[in-house]
């Protein structure tokens, strides 16, 4: 029997110019074995996505920085910790998710920012 099922996607744009991508997944994960299972981090890096994880997605660094474009409704609430965190990422914007915390329940777009902190700091 063949499967009509529409899978969910992330659309990913690079800030840098690099060509974007887009991915689809099936289920909730654990895809990878970095970040909270089913997290953006969790999806690209179990899809060949290359995304920074300094500190393993444990919601201590914010290299995973990502600013969402679209459907932020698909995403799971922030918490406080994640905020927390956020606060130290170079570029924050309303929009703005730590990769490794946000779980995906559906179609997103992602915007890769260019500068991360490791990046900026030059330190790592
Ligand atoms: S990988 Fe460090 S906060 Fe997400």
């Amino acid at each position: 029997m063949v499967r009509t099922e529409i899978l969910p996607k992330i659309r990913i744009i690079y800030e840098s110019g690099e060509p974007e991508r887009t991915i689809e997944f099936e289920g909730s994960g654990p895809f990878h074995h970095d970040g909270e299972p089913g997290s953006i981090l969790d999806i690209l890096l179990g899809h060949g996505v290359h995304l920074e994880h300094a500190c393993g997605g444990k919601c201590a660094c914010t290299t995973c920085h990502v600013i969402v474009r679209e459907g932020e409704e698909n995403l799971s609430p922030s918490t406080e910790k994640e905020e927390d965190e956020l606060d130290n990422a170079p570029g924050l914007t309303m929009h703005s998710r730590l990769g490794c915390q946000a779980i995906v329940k559906g179609d997103i777009t992602i915007v890769i920012p260019k500068y991360t902190i490791n990046q900026v700091s030059g330190s790592h």
